[in-house]
């Protein structure tokens, strides 16, 4: 069995589309969900999907190693980003060559970089008069949004789409792409 293990720092959407996605198969499994957010709306899921689930906090993350533990004693063979808003530290990236991979909400390498998440990058866009916006499924390396692109999906772009309709249109592409490309990596 391929096992996978999410952070989620917010409502954790593109979290549910990979439990279900998952849900039944016999090769691939989500062991573990972890937020840096006690209070996010991800771990409500993992309580209704029945996996184990834990919020953690800086320290345990970047500077007492028990994360790093954590996973070192899981071994999983995909460590994914969904919507996880806190910058991987080298040790954990360097432990785990070509296993962690995040999803960008937007066409990278446009969009990208400190700052840039959630709405703050569909406003720009919005901002940019952009005819098209999309979704970036890519390695972590030691940079924001910078390591090796393994898929893109762009979807046009009305004049009148507002920040919360690119939102809409990006995430749904999410939810769609993202599970099957993990897939794919685990094939
Ligand atoms: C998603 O749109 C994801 O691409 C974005 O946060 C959202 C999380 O939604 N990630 C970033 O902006 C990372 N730079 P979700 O919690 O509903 O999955």
């Amino acid at each position: 069995m391929k096992k996978i293990v999410i952070f989620a720092s917010g409502g954790g959407s593109n979290a549910q589309a990979i439990l279900d996605y998952f849900e039944d198969s016999v090769n691939i499994s989500v062991v573990l969900i972890l937020t840096n957010n006690a209070n996010a709306g991800v771990l409500e899921r993992v309580k209704k999907a029945g996996v184990a689930g834990m919020s953690f906090n800086k320290y345990a993350f970047a500077k007492a190693n028990s994360i790093h533990h954590l996973l070192k004693s899981i071994d999983p063979d995909l460590i994914v980003l969904a919507g996880f808003l806190w910058k991987f530290p080298d040790f954990l990236i360097a432990d785990f060559p070509n296993k962690i991979i995040n999803i960008h909400p937007a066409l990278l390498p446009k969009y990208g970089g400190k700052g840039m998440y959630g709405m703050n990058v569909h406003k720009a866009v919005v901002e940019n008069g952009e005819q098209e916006s999309g979704i970036t499924i890519h390695y972590v390396n030691e940079n924001y949004d910078e390591g090796g692109v393994i898929h893109q999906v762009s979807r046009k772009l009305n004049t009148t789409d507002t920040a919360e309709d690119v939102a809409r249109k990006v995430l749904q592409l999410e939810h769609e792409h993202f599970p099957k490309i993990i897939e794919s990596l685990l094939s």
